[in-house]
C-alpha cells in the first residue's frame, strides 16, 4: 500500500483547517468497541477488531497532517477487570497489531513507543512490542504511543516513589522539586502534553488517562463509537479544536490597564 503524501496547506484550507491551528499532540480514549458489536448482535471482540481499522486510519491521517505525537489509550490498568476471554482476545489483537503494522510504521517514518506497566503483560507480547519500538527508534516522523496497562494514578504513584528514592539518597532536596521534576518522572517524560483529548462513545470522563498531562488539553467528546471513528470524525474534532480559545489561565485580549 502506498503511503499517501502529507497534506499541503491548500489541502488543509480545503478542509477548513489551517496549519497553525493543528494540535501538536493528540491523545485519544478509544471507547465504544463493545457497544458497537453489541448493537449488531456480535461478540465484543468484533468491535475491538473493527476498532483496529479506525486506529490504522487515524494513524495515517495524523501522519499526513504532520502531527508530532499521537497517544492512543488501548488498555487501562482497570481493564484487567474484564472477562478472561475478552482479555485473551484483546492481547492477541494487540500482538497481531504490533507485528502487522511494522511495515506501515516504517513506511510512514513513525516512531513507535508505549507507556504503562510492563510487568503484567506477557513476555511474548512485550518482545513483539519492543521489536517494533527498537526498529522504529530512529524514524523522524510522527511519534505514535500506545498506552498499554496504563493508569494515571499508577503512573503518579510510581513517580512519587522514584522522587522519594532520589531524595533519600540525597540526590534531590524536597524544596527543589518542581512541576518539571514530577513531569520528568512520568512515563511521558520525553513527550509534550496533549493539546487535544478526544473521547469516543460519549462518556464524559477521563477514566484514569494522563491526569497530569491533560491539565490544559482541549476536550472533544463524540457520541461516535470508536469502530465508526474515521477521517471525517477526526477532521470534525480538529475543526472544533481550531475554534477554541486557549487561554491557559491568562487573557487573550490585548493587554489593558489592570482590573478594567
Ligand atoms: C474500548 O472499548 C476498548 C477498551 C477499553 C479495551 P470498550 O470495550 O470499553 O467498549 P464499550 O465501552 O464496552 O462499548
Ligand atoms: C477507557 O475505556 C480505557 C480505554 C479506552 C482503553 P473504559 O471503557 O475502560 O472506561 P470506563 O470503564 O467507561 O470508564
Ligand atoms: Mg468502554
Amino acid at each position: 500500500m502506498a503511503v499517501e503524501s502529507p497534506y499541503t496547506d491548500n489541502d488543509l484550507n480545503a478542509f477548513g483547517l489551517s496549519r497553525e491551528r493543528i494540535p501538536r499532540h493528540i491523545a485519544i480514549i478509544m471507547d465504544g468497541n463493545g457497544r458497537w458489536a453489541q448493537q449488531r448482535g456480535l461478540p465484543r471482540i468484533e468491535g475491538h477488531r473493527r476498532g483496529v481499522q479506525s486506529v490504522r486510519t487515524v494513524v495515517e491521517e495524523c501522519a499526513r497532517l504532520n502531527i508530532d505525537q499521537l497517544t492512543l489509550y488501548c488498555f487501562s490498568s482497570e481493564n484487567w477487570k474484564r472477562p478472561r476471554l475478552e482479555l485473551e482476545l484483546l492481547m492477541n489483537l494487540l500482538q497481531r497489531y504490533v507485528v502487522a503494522e511494522r511495515e506501515e510504521i516504517m513506511r510512514q517514518d513513525i516512531r513507535f513507543s508505549t507507556i504503562g506497566r510492563t510487568d503484567r503483560i506477557s513476555s511474548r507480547i512485550l518482545s513483539e512490542v519492543n521489536q517494533t519500538i527498537e526498529m522504529s527508534a530512529q524514524n523522524p516522523g510522527m511519534r505514535l504511543c500506545l498506552a498499554l496497562d496504563y493508569g494515571a494514578r499508577d503512573e503518579l504513584v510510581m513517580a512519587v516513589r522514584s522522587i522519594c528514592d532520589r531524595a533519600l539518597k540525597g540526590e534531590l532536596r524536597p524544596e527543589d522539586i518542581t512541576e518539571e521534576t514530577v513531569a520528568k518522572h512520568l512515563y511521558t517524560a520525553d513527550m509534550g502534553d496533549p493539546d487535544l483529548l478526544i473521547r469516543t462513545a460519549g462518556e464524559m470522563r477521563v477514566s484514569n488517562f494522563l491526569l497530569w498531562q491533560i491539565s490544559y488539553a482541549e476536550l472533544w467528546v463524540t457520541e461516535t463509537l470508536w469502530p465508526d471513528f474515521r477521517s471525517e470524525e477526526l477532521f470534525s474534532a480538529l475543526k472544533g479544536f481550531a475554534s477554541r480559545d486557549r487561554r491557559f489561565g491568562g487573557l487573550n485580549q490585548p493587554s489593558s490597564p489592570a482590573g478594567t
